[in-house]
């Protein structure tokens, strides 16, 4: 971060001006340093949603919205998604540089020996309803994990928090996995320490105890590759949430859980399943246009889920990526799904509409997550929980990046007050 400029603000109330400096980051948009501002002119700055908020320096992922460009730690996803094994990226996250083979084998060893959880597990699951969404177990649970570190989470301690970064980022799929199995009243199956990452999900969801399962290589490598699509995303709604949990020293579970939670939102991570089920009420292609003039009308709350996004004003790099997927999952497992259809009409039309263009809403990551997802035998109940096991690894390397940032201080924003100026009260029997 490089700082020598100045932006000057004048109040035109007062005459008084003020300097405020500019930083410069490696590549994207300056920030402007208001860290004096309130001491300095007695005014907050307004900014609900963060829409042009820079909350922390950071230096793992890059997005520039207008070139639909996505960097993690300087490599483009392009580069990554084809080419690398999730762990890789993970390692690639959390330690700043791809992992050379020993490097590799060696983080690759530490997260399968993570694996497991503990046996008093079985009982939080049988807490919940058996029709419990999973992510409601996902974010009780993995919060629940904070009750069974506490006596070896020093956060102080760099290996401490390594060893929680390892434990969260390969127990959050075998807590994923059980969620799934909870709701379908079958035996839990437990991690298989000779599969790798994608594989072992894929067979801790799917595999019975009653007979051998192969994992189909097709469908994990694909997983794989879909788990780097999800891995991380700068500071979107859930990592922004872990790090302001973070911020007051909260047990990195607990923080973790709290990013569970903001993924679910359908706005967030929970598109993903809102998009299967609006393309499961569209039905047919010929049904879209309907769909598109909801989408359109200001007094209907509905919107096109998997369309728009924040940052992304141009096509979201993952959702190419994702939709090459797509289509090779279901060509080389011979599926001819109806919803793809859907999916590419209400795409072709949407990218037509004067609307969407106008305001730059282009398919995001999870317009299409969906429907290999459903490909892979994933219950639409679960596409949120594939999200979070992703996420998990970028929500801890932000995590821990918060947590050696000299200039970190525990997240406190304040507000425009509008309520009620100071009144004399009256007892209830006066009332
Ligand atoms: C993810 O932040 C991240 O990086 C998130 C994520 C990650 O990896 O972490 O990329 C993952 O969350 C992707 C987004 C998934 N959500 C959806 O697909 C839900 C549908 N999308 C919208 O809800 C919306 O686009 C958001 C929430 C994603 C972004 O909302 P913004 O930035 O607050 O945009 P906005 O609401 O200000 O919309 C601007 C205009 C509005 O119209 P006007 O008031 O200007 O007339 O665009 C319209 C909106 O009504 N609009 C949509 C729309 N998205 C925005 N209209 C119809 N359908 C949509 N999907």
């Amino acid at each position: 971060m490089t700082k020598n400029n100045t932006v000057t603000i004048t109040d035109n109330r007062t005459g008084a001006t003020y300097d405020l400096p500019i930083l410069d980051g490696t590549v994207g948009p300056s920030v402007v340093d208001i860290r004096k501002f309130y001491a300095e002119t007695g005014m907050f700055t307004y900014d609900p949603g963060y829409t042009s908020t820079g909350s922390c320096e950071s230096a793992i992922t890059y997005i520039d919205g207008d070139q639909g460009i996505l960097l993690h730690r300087g490599y483009p996803i392009q580069d990554l998604a084809p080419n690398c094994r999730f762990l890789e990226v993970a390692y690639l996250l959390l330690n700043g540089d791809l992992p050379n083979k020993a490097e590799f084998d060696t983080f690759e060893q530490a997260i399968t020996m993570h694996t497991m959880v503990n046996e008093q597990i079985h009982k939080f699951l049988e807490g919940f309803r058996r029709d419990s969404h999973p992510m409601a177990v996902m974010c009780g649970v993995v919060g629940g994990l904070a009750g069974f570190y506490h006596d070896q989470t020093d956060l102080s301690d760099p290996h401490h928090r390594m060893i929680a970064s390892h434990r969260l980022i390969a127990k959050v799929p075998t807590i994923a996995a059980w969620a799934y199995k909870y709701s379908m009243g079958q035996p839990l199956m437990y991690p298989r320490n000779n599969l790798r990452y994608a594989a072992d999900l894929l067979q801790m969801m799917f595999a019975v105890p009653c007979e051998d399962y192969v994992v189909n290589p097709v469908l994990a490598r694909a997983l794989d590759r879909i788990l780097i699509l999800h891995a991380d995303h700068e500071q979107n709604a859930s990592t922004s949430t872990v790090r302001l949990t973070g911020s007051s020293g909260a047990n990195p579970f607990a923080c973790i859980a709290a990013g569970i939670a903001s993924l679910w939102g359908p706005a967030h991570g929970g598109a993903n399943e809102a998009v299967l089920n609006m393309l499961e009420e569209i039905g047919t292609p010929d049904r879209v246009n309907e769909c598109v003039k909801r989408a359109k009308d200001k007094d209907d709350p509905f919107r096109l889920m998997g369309f728009g996004h924040r940052v992304y004003k141009n096509y979201d790099p993952r959702a190419k990526i994702m939709a090459q997927t797509c289509h090779e999952v279901l060509e080389e497992l011979d599926i001819k799904d109806p919803l793809l259809d859907v999916a590419m009409e209400l795409e072709r039309i949407a990218l037509e509409d004067e609307y969407f263009v106008e305001r730059q809403l282009y398919p995001n990551v999870d317009f299409y997550s969906g429907i290999v997802f459903r490909a892979m035998g994933i219950p639409t109940s679960m596409f949120t929980g594939m999200f979070a096991v992703a996420r998990t690894t970028g929500w801890v390397a932000q995590w821990n990046e918060m947590f050696v940032d000299p200039a970190q201080k525990i997240g406190r924003p304040r507000q425009l007050y509008t309520g009620p100026t100071q009144r004399q009260f009256v007892p209830l029997d006066d009332r």
